[in-house]
């Protein structure tokens, strides 16, 4: 059994990260890695992990997590956002990225007053949408923009 984990991204495996990319139809369902980990290193409440299966990088997960630029204020209640996620276009198909979100869904149960999961995802062919409802996540009926939004209970 293949062993995954989320890994931090560092000098030694940007450029690895980097060059894990979707299938050319799907580039307008997320941004590249480059767009998300330069965002994230301008925004607070990013949470960013590369997704490992053993020793190689297959997958990219960034969250919104207000609590991290929210910290010194008590009576902050934190939401957790699902910002990015993807697997590279030749490790897709095989069952990774429902693993990958099982670690993801595990993580965001560890932190403070976690009560739900959301995500939002667009409407176009291709789109995720099954996917999330195989990990659990269900439509709360809300749109953000032209996107649909889903939740998971944690
Ligand atoms: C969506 C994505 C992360 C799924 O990763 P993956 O590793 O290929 O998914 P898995 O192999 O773990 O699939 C798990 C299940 O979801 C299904 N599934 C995966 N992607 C699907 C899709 N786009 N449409 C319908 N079903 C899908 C699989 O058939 C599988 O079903 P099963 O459990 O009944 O066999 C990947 O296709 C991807 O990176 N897509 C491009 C980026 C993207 O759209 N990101 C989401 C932005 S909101």
């Amino acid at each position: 059994m293949p062993k995954f984990t989320l890994k931090k991204i560092t000098k030694i495996n940007l450029m690895s990260i980097l060059q894990l990319d979707v299938n050319p139809e799907q580039k307008s369902l997320v941004a590249s890695n480059a767009v998300s980990i330069t965002q994230a290193h301008f925004n607070k409440d990013a949470w960013f992990r590369a997704i490992y299966v053993d020793n190689k990088p297959i997958g990219f997960v960034m969250i919104s997590d207000t609590l991290l630029k929210s910290k010194s204020n008590p009576n902050h209640r934190p939401s957790y956002y699902l910002w990015r996620f993807m697997i590279d276009a030749k490790n897709q198909g095989k069952g990774y990225g429902k693993e990958a979100m099982k670690l993801i869904i595990n993580h965001l149960k560890s932190r403070p007053k976690a009560k739900e999961f959301l995500l939002s995802h667009s409407k176009s062919d291709g789109n995720a949408g099954e996917f999330y409802k195989k990990c659990g996540f269900k439509y709360t009926g809300k749109e953000i923009g032209d996107e649909l939004v889903m939740r998971l209970e944690l």
